[in-house]
């Protein structure tokens, strides 16, 4: 499968919600140097018929002088004025004392129901800013501008925003969907490369659970992939967004069970990082270790062959991602699976895995003996992997 002839430098993908939500549904722009577009694509949105003169950029330090300042000003040319808060860098951001911060600033710059936040930067900003945004007066109009492989290829689409506790992940949150999403591909040419792989294990994630061929042709081109060629980068995030918003589009708020598919190794991953403490693993990183211990579940409950293991194991570490997490080496399986019970797909506590089932199409799996789950673990965690 070789990626569509690249005939213009922009992308547009429609996420269409459904029934009363269809007026909320938002375009995703991807592509080079769409990060101009971000004004006249504001203006394209009125909230309740009043025209956007004011917009909030949230960007943390490693954006804020170079794409935050392309955003603002795009902003500033549409005649959208303008404001920037900064945050700290990396996972501890998403943290309730962040939250309160931003909560009292838009207080201070009397923030109203027409001011338009936009959050540039990574999954960690998107997420924090797009809760900042769901909760202050009750909502604010969001946008998402991301700058990060993760976030152009899933945390800047489907409108899960929240932050972490010391308990969990992301247990406390909100769906809230942004207006818009404003993917400029050039700006990961500043993203330092254990950034850019980290993003690469959700690119993994939907060829294993929703496209099959994806995944054929990121064995392909692995090469190009790593070695950011543009053609390969925008196809991939092009790809990764319409897989994403299918299933957003069909299960918003996760509730038929079709949107957890896209969860595939984080009830793993999120244990791995609140154990290993935030920021340690990289989410990226957390994930592909997850997928490794998930897709080997999944063999030691017949659901797919030693092959397929093997496969997403190349796959993963020809994206130069890790099987396993050193960090981890001394953490009894018990503590981690105490952890793994206040997943959100979690019920009363008894754990549901999402486990594939060939490649390019996964299962929720609930009822798994914990024994086997803390085998799998300790297999994976502590010792050579045994495919
Ligand atoms: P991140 O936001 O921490 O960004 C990674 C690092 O790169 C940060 O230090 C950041 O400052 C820096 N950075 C960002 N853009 C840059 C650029 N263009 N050039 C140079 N440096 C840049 O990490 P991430 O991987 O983007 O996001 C991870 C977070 O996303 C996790 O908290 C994860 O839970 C969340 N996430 C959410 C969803 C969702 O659906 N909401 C999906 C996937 C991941
Ligand atoms: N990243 C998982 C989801 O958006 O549902």
């Amino acid at each position: 499968m070789t990626p569509p002839t690249v005939s213009s430098s922009s992308r547009s993908i429609r996420v269409r919600l459904a029934g009363d939500a269809a007026d909320r549904s938002y375009t995703v722009v991807i592509g080079s140097g769409v990060l101009g577009g971000l004004g006249a694509a504001i203006h394209s949105r009125p909230t309740d018929s009043v025209n956007a003169s004011r917009a909030i950029i949230v960007a943390d330090s490693a954006v804020l002088v170079s794409h935050a300042a392309a955003a603002e000003a795009s902003l500033q040319a549409a005649g959208i004025d303008t404001q920037t808060l900064t945050v700290l860098a990396g996972e501890s951001a998403k943290s309730v004392t962040e939250a309160a911060r931003l909560w009292s600033e838009l207080a201070h710059l009397a923030a109203d129901r027409h001011t338009h936040i936009v959050a540039v930067g990574g999954g960690v900003v998107g997420d924090l800013t797009g809760f900042v945004a769901a909760t202050f007066a009750r909502g604010l109009p969001f946008w998402q501008v991301p700058t990060t492989l993760m976030a152009q290829v899933d945390s800047a689409v489907g409108g899960k925003t929240g932050i972490n506790l010391d308990a969990g992940k992301n247990l406390v949150g909100a769906f809230w969907q942004p207006l818009g999403v404003v993917a400029d591909v050039n700006t990961l040419a500043t993203l330092p490369e254990r950034e850019f792989k980290s993003g690469l294990a959700e690119v993994v994630k939907y060829g294993m659970i929703l496209d099959a061929q994806f995944f054929g042709w990121l064995e392909t081109n692995a090469h190009s992939v790593m070695a950011r060629d543009p053609a390969a980068i925008l196809y991939v995030v092009e790809r990764s967004v319409a897989l994403k918003a299918d299933v957003v589009e069909r299960d918003e708020h996760e509730r038929s069970g079709l949107r957890a598919v896209l969860n595939y190794g984080h009830t793993f991953a999120h244990a791995f990082e609140t154990t290993a403490g935030y920021g340690v693993l990289l989410h990226g990183e957390a994930v592909a270790i997850g997928m490794a211990c998930a897709a080997r579940l999944a063999m030691e409950l017949g659901h797919i062959g030693a092959d397929i293991v093997a496969r997403q194991d190349r796959l993963l570490e020809s994206l130069g991602l890790p099987l396993r997490a050193p960090c981890l080496r001394h953490t009894p399986a018990e503590k981690l699976l105490a952890v793994m019970a206040r997943d959100k797909k979690a019920v009363a506590g008894r754990l549901n895995f999402v486990l594939p089932e060939r490649l390019g199409h996964v299962g929720l799996v609930g009822g798994i003996d914990p024994s086997l789950v803390c085998r799998v673990l300790m297999q994976s965690l502590l010792s050579d992997c045994p495919a």
